[in-house]
């Protein structure tokens, strides 16, 4: 028999990914969106689960956004991102679902915390201010998953830490959208109208790791599969970081745009470094495998296809 999953967020980037992955099929999934199921709603969660009563849930549903999104709605990030996660894993819990899997983030650590980051160093500074709420809400949920382990190791509730993800169903507006998707927005667009520079936010030095969305289904079907031997809290990275200035430069290549780029050092660029230990992940035998420069590419196609279907609606997705 199949195992029955629960995925949260499948309309998600994550979640969309996961679902498109050529494993997938081995598992029964239910993956109810928003309007089917409203994770604000703690009866509607809790009615859902003891009906559906699924054997795992994976947690990816969330509010998420770039800094200037966390920045304009850190009630909304902290608030939301804490009310869905505690209730599905109190729904959870009810319900005797015994395997849970929560996505957490690479904000949960500490802006001072030396690179790369260890599972053990959540907790063991300040955070970064412009995604604090987010991130505590992110904390708080994983610990509790933690708690609820502990208090009874029948329930088996792991969070994993991606570091940042980028790849096809990002969402490229501005208002919202992270680093990769937002530059490769900025890049076209310059491209398409011909600019001879683009502003960059920051000095350009600050490091990022993005892995690709791709990647992170992969890991997700590998904890579903040796989910017993998973860490109670796994990073989730690429293994190697790369400057905002490199960002742009790659993008550039991939675009094939020729324009210089210029420097806005009024604007915040958030923390230094934010690199995640592997460790764990490759102690359990997991390693994400795409280059930065292929991930690019295609989260490059997968825009162009979005755009030209919105040019043409009769295209479909
Ligand atoms: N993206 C990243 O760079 C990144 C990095 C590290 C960790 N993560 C974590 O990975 C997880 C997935 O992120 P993502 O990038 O896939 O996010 P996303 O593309 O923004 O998708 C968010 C998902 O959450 C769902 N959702 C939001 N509010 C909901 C509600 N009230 N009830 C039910 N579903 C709700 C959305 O469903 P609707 O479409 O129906 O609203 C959507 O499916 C999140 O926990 C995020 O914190 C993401």
């Amino acid at each position: 028999m199949k195992k029955r999953i629960l995925l949260t967020g499948g309309s998600g980037m994550v979640g969309r990914n996961l679902l498109e992955h050529p494993e997938i099929g081995r598992f029964e999934v239910l993956s109810p969106d928003s309007r089917e199921l409203d994770l604000l709603d703690p009866n509607a969660v809790e009615a859902y689960l003891r009906l559906q009563k699924p054997d795992l849930i994976i947690h990816a549903a969330g509010r998420v956004g770039g800094i200037q999104a966390n920045l304009k709605a850190p009630v909304r990030f902290l608030m939301e991102n804490l009310d869905m996660g505690r209730n599905v894993i109190g729904a959870a819990r009810s319900a005797g679902v015994k395997q849970l899997l929560n996505l957490g983030s690479s904000c949960m650590y500490p802006r001072n915390a030396p690179t790369p980051f260890h599972e053990e160093m959540v907790l063991q500074g300040e955070l970064e201010p412009t995604n604090e709420g987010y991130a505590l809400a992110k904390i708080v949920i994983a610990r509790l998953c933690k708690y609820i382990s502990r208090e009874d190791p029948a329930y088996q509730y792991k969070s994993l830490i991606p570091c940042n993800i980028y790849g096809r169903y990002d969402r490229f507006d501005s208002a919202s959208s992270h680093l990769v998707a937002a530059v490769i927005h900025k890049i076209h667009e310059a491209k398409m109208s011909s600019l001879t520079s683009v502003e960059i936010w920051g000095d350009g030095v600050a490091r990022r790791e993005f892995i690709y969305a791709g990647d992170v289904a992969d890991c997700l079907i590998r904890s579903i599969d040796h989910f017993g031997a998973l860490p109670q809290m796994m990073n989730v990275g690429c293994g190697g970081d790369s400057t905002i200035d490199e960002y742009y430069q790659i993008v550039a290549e991939v675009i094939g745009y020729r324009g210089a780029f210029h420097h806005d050092v009024t604007k915040p660029a958030g923390m230094m470094r934010k690199l995640v230990s592997t460790q764990k992940a490759q102690a359990w035998g997991w390693r994400a495998e795409t280059a930065l420069r292929d991930g690019i590419a295609k989260t490059y196609d997968y825009y162009l296809q979005m755009r030209n279907q919105k040019a043409d609606p009769r295209a479909t997705r």
